[in-house]
């Protein structure tokens, strides 16, 4: 069938050879081969023969039947799960071909299922409520809490219990505005369970970008906290979420209910703002309510969750998803990506803000009754340190996070590293941008010591779990690559006309098919959905990364292609910054581009142009990305504010962002053709002013 399964089948007759060679430090093994592609990094005999898929052949056997059959692939895996009526004989159902009409994906239709009863009651019933589910790692080393799965099921049915009181039905959306506290994963569980659909807004966005997600989705409740400490600073939550609420009221969305959570380490309750009739403090009702609650059968087709991520224009999308067809796929990706035993202690340092942390540190591993520590501090507080120390607190054994971390903390030096055992450690993760060979080395070599494989996760919003992702014990890894799909996903490559490419290539990178975790639209504009994801290559899913392919049909993601830079891990959508910036009273024009940063993969750069009489200064500078962190949030500050008395346009009035790229990049030699702009001369006075600022 696929191309890369010719490669993989080329692969399995390999190892006998290089599993003996495997005892030998891989990276010395890589070091002689030619080019980095060609270097190769094999799990340890160890490690593959506990393996839940253990050679390139196991892998392709499951890989072909995912695909020659998928509704007998996933029907097995969903089965696992208690469905309280089965879903009808027909598995799945769609059309992603906009040519045949409106897109439709379903899963396991007809189907009733609940995702907190498979996460949490099922796990207890199975004998392990006695089990940790959560370990809580505060900011302050020192300050942290566990819960069993019986104790976590109690917290969410009370939880669950108080919103049903307060009229929160199966169907309505409540935002949730928590830092990495218990709560978090408490109310998205205790939503699920009453078929309420949550929608996770990170802590770390500004009062307009909550307003703007809460005028979308109206919700009926607003969940959040007084304060969270982060580092040695306290951030008043529950002040921005007032600001957000007041909002969204002038634009005729009237929430009824904050229900405020006393964080008290951050900030007494006497120190918060309150508003009487719409504020309620969580500790005041929530532990009144029975400990026990119903569950509500959701249809598999049924909203489980609202998560707003960035595109190309300045609105953000509502991304959906469902219920029984993200369980079963967040629960299968978790498994087999991290090879999960029921002895690991899994650690994810994504915030449940994003989909890592929806997929990966709630859902995911809970569904497979797994030990998840939380940690709701930064990973350099009080040192560098931090991780290392957590890990070795919990014995943590499968450690997942993002490049951006790993950079930064390589830049701080090994004895942060070396000074802690991390002997637990035999799995790690990456995830949120592409893994540059170097920073997978040090992962590698120093944070795991040459012994634990890394799987390289490639995956989005959208697709609620895993797409390409090496399972670890199965082949060797090449470090930066993400290596092969995950079972029942076909990639392809296409070119520019959406033509598949074969081999080795290089393109932009498509999904044939449906996948059970898949999202189904965006919330209240099915159209856009359409238009961004399956009109550009007609009759696929396109995920906006490029991507190529190399002679051994490896996958290596590059980075997005469309208007959306990649902030040490976070998507941010360039029309989102320049309308930030163009909320400033004195600025006239701006236009936004990623340029390449060591710590945070992709940095933001920005040209912007003033008012007419204004003058630049530094001052203004700094109101200018003081502007972006108040609509936006902190992590979306421009690294750089780039003064254009000009920009280079078309005749037609289009900025030419690729030349705007190069002048930010420092490619100055490559500015290619500027001879169709409407005034060329443009381009040598932003060069001038690029050193000058
Ligand atoms: C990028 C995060 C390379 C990619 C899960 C994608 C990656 C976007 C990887 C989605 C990876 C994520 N290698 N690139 N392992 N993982 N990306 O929606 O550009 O926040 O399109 O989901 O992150 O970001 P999102």
């Amino acid at each position: 069938s696929s191309d890369h399964l010719r490669h993989v089948e080329s692969m399995a007759q390999l190892p006998s050879g290089a599993r003996r060679i495997s005892h030998l430090n891989a990276v010395i093994l890589g070091a002689s081969l030619a080019s980095e592609e060609n270097d190769l990094v094999f799990p340890s005999h160890d490690f593959s023969r506990q393996a839940l898929v253990s050679s390139p052949e196991q892998y392709r056997k499951m890989y072909e039947s995912s695909i020659e059959d998928p509704a007998g692939f996933w029907s097995e895996i969903a089965s696992q799960f208690y469905w309280n009526n089965k879903w009808d004989p027909e598995v799945y159902s769609e059309n992603i071909d906009v040519r045949k009409g409106t897109v439709k994906l379903e899963w396991f239709k007809g189907g009733r299922t609940n995702i907190t009863y498979n996460a949490l009651d099922r796990n207890i019933e199975a004998g392990n409520g006695g089990k940790v589910a959560i370990y809580w790692e505060g900011n302050e080393p020192g300050d942290d809490g566990q819960l069993t799965y019986a104790q976590l099921l109690e917290k969410v049915c009370q939880l669950a219990n108080y919103l049903k009181h307060v009229g929160v039905r199966k169907g309505d959306a409540v935002v949730i505005y928590l830092p990495m506290l218990m709560e978090l994963p408490i109310a998205m569980l205790a939503c699920a369970r009453i078929g309420a659909v949550h929608s996770v807004v990170f802590a770390g966005f500004s009062a307009e970008s909550l307003a703007q997600r809460i005028i979308d989705c109206k919700p009926k409740v607003v969940i959040t906290c007084n304060a969270v400490r982060r580092g040695s600073k306290a951030i008043h939550l529950k002040e921005i979420v007032d600001g957000a609420l007041i909002e969204s009221v002038k634009n005729g969305v009237s929430v009824g209910l904050c229900l405020t959570l006393e964080n008290k380490s951050a900030m007494k309750r006497e120190d918060s703002k309150w508003q009487e009739g719409r504020d309620v403090w969580w500790q005041d009702v929530v532990p009144q309510f029975p400990i026990k609650c119903s569950v509500e059968w959701i249809d598999a087709e049924d909203p489980l969750f609202l998560l707003y991520t960035s595109g190309s224009t300045g609105k953000p999308k509502g991304v959906l998803h469902t219920t029984g067809g993200y369980m079963v796929y967040s629960a299968a990706t978790f498994k087999y990506a991290f090879d999960y035993k029921p002895s690991d202690i899994y650690w994810c340092t994504a915030d449940c803000g994003w989909i890592t942390g929806h997929s990966y540190v709630t859902y995911g591993p809970l569904l497979n009754g797994a030990t998840v520590v939380v940690f709701e501090g930064a990973p350099n507080y009080p040192d560098s340190g931090r991780c290392w120390d957590i890990v070795d607190k919990y014995k943590v054994t499968i450690f997942y996070t993002a490049p951006t971390l790993v950079r930064s903390l390589m830049r701080e030096g090994d004895e942060y590293v070396t000074r802690y055992h991390r002997k637990s450690l035999r799995v790690l993760g990456s995830v949120g941008e592409p893994i540059n060979p170097s920073a997978w080395r040090w992962f590698y070599n120093v944070v795991g010591d040459s012994r634990c494989p890394i799987s390289d996760t490639w995956w989005q919003t959208e697709t609620g779990g895993f797409m390409i992702t090496p399972l670890p014990g199965a082949w060797p890894q090449k470090p930066g690559s993400a290596t092969f799909p995950f079972f029942g996903i076909q990639p392809v490559i296409v070119d520019e006309k959406g033509n598949e490419i074969e081999g080795e290539c290089s393109g932009y990178l498509c999904i044939k098919k449906s996948w059970p975790g898949a999202f189904r639209t965006l919330y209240g504009d099915h159209e856009r959905y359409e238009t961004t994801y399956f009109k550009p290559f007609a009759g696929y899913y396109f995920s906006g990364d490029g991507c190529s392919r190399d002679k051994d049909g490896y996958f290596w993601l590059t980075g997005r292609v469309d208007d959306v830079i990649n902030v040490s891990g976070h998507r941010i959508g360039t029309a989102e910054v320049e309308s930030a910036l163009v909320s400033h009273p004195h600025c006239a024009e701006a236009a936004v581009v990623g340029v390449e940063h060591e710590i945070k993969g992709q940095g933001i750069y920005a040209f912007v142009t003033l008012v007419e009489g204004i003058p630049y200064s530094e001052e203004l500078r700094k109101s200018l990305v003081l502007a972006v962190r108040n609509q936006i949030g902190a992590f979306a500050a421009p690294d750089k504010i780039h003064w254009a008395p000009g920009l280079p346009k078309t005749r037609s009035g289009k900025i030419m962002r690729r030349i705007l790229r190069k002048i930010a990049s420092g490619q100055l030699e490559e500015l290619g053709d500027t001879s169709t702009l409407a005034d060329p001369g443009v381009v040598d006075q932003l060069i001038a002013l690029r050193d000058c600022q």
